[in-house]
């Protein structure tokens, strides 16, 4: 199902209380867009919109944009509707110990990203789950909105304990500009298993192909200044994905020159890919036995089985665990310092500096 702005109404938030929990990326395009959407819609009385964060940067330009700001708990007590939109590893401490326990019977809960939901790390009783899942970085939702073009997102009902779930969360999805472009229903399970598959196993695969093209044509006598360029630099690539969105994935080729064209069909469809359909079903297995099997026998979703915990997350919560919670940012640096050994690093270290550009 694909929801427009037909399907859904700006009423059913008439005169409530929705409470942005966090004001980062995502919270403050999406609460900012909520208040210009009811602003330019003078027949309906708008919500009243409070914002919960906790005493830091953010906290300061939620006042400097005019918004209330309050506690997690007071803000909880008052809402009808929680956009949880604090980073994820922060969301089920921050929601279990301090929003949940306070949110009225029959409150909507809206998370931006599934992960949380569907590895149940919300405790959630008698109130609806729904997802309001923007495919775009918060700068590209507000840019997009004031532009009038949308953007993509997703949504869903996650828990439906009053009954009128979806309504509310279409009027949300519409009031933050989500329907404007087309919102996909995708539930929290799917965002999540697409999201993590191509976080580690489409990304890391393309990260890998070009960091090991880097090295074999630099052992074939190409310069760091033309591998940089041809590769990435050009925005060739970037281009190419462009066109992938306008004309297909495969159409696109008709763009390229015959010996491209031809070069990457034949290629493509002669080799051997068994190594990588291994490293795809061993991500997979790691965490999503049954997507990988529905995958496998076109068994539809099910259900009965969806794995509650998987590898991956308890992997990444012990790891942010340590060092008094925030291990993540210590073991990213590792993680970074181990990436930037690779003769791709460093030949764009020494291209970038040679020619003044300043991100490395
Ligand atoms: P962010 O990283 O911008 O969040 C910052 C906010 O979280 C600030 O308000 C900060 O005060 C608060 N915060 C950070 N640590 C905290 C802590 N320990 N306790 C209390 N508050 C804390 O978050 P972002 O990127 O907007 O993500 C929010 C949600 O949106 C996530 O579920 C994410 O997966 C989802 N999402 C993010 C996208 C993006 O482009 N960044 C795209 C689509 C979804």
């Amino acid at each position: 199902t694909i929801y427009r702005p037909n399907d859904a109404s700006l009423s059913p938030l008439s005169s409530k209380t929705i409470l942005f929990a966090g004001y980062g990326n995502q919270a403050r395009s999406q609460a900012l867009n909520l208040r210009d959407t009811f602003a330019s819609s003078p027949d309906v009385s708008p919500p009243r919109i409070l914002i919960a964060n906790r005493a830091d940067s953010y906290h300061e330009t939620a006042i400097a944009d005019g918004f209330s700001v309050t506690g997690f708990a007071e803000g909880a007590k008052e809402a009808d509707v929680v956009f949880l939109l604090v980073p994820d590893q922060v969301a089920p401490a921050l929601y279990n110990s301090e929003i949940g326990p306070n949110l009225r019977a029959g409150a909507l809960v809206v998370v931006a990203s599934g992960f949380n939901v569907f590895y149940k790390r919300l405790e959630i009783q008698d109130i609806d789950v729904g997802m309001v899942a923007p495919r775009m970085i918060g700068a590209g939702v507000r840019s997009r909105f004031l532009e009038g073009g949308g953007f993509p997102c997703f949504v869903s009902v996650e828990n439906n304990s009053s009954g009128r779930a979806l309504e509310m969360v279409l009027s949300l999805a519409l009031g933050i500009g989500g329907l404007t472009a087309g919102a996909v229903e995708c539930s929290a399970r799917d965002e999540t298993l697409m999201d993590l598959f191509a976080e580690q196993a489409i990304w890391p695969s393309i990260i890998v192909a070009f960091r090991e093209a880097y090295s074999t044509l630099k052992k074939l006598g190409c310069s760091d200044e033309a591998l940089v360029h041809e590769l990435w630099l050009s925005k060739e690539p970037a281009e190419v994905f462009d066109k992938c969105a306008e004309d297909g994935f495969t159409s696109q080729l008709k763009y390229h020159s015959t010996v491209s064209q031809y070069g990457q069909l034949s290629t493509s469809l002669g080799m051997d890919v068994t190594k990588l359909q291994e490293f795809f079903k061993k991500v997979a297995d790691r965490q999503w036995a049954d997507f990988w099997r529905r995958w496998l026998t076109g068994t539809g979703i099910n259900l009965e089985k969806r794995i509650l915990g998987g590898e991956f997350t308890k992997e990444f919560t012990d790891i942010d665990n340590e060092g008094g919670g925030n291990g993540i940012e210590k073991k990213l640096e590792e993680l970074y310092a181990a990436a930037s050994t690779s003769e791709l690093a460093a030949g764009e270290k020494r291209v970038r500096e040679r020619m003044g550009l300043d991100k490395v």
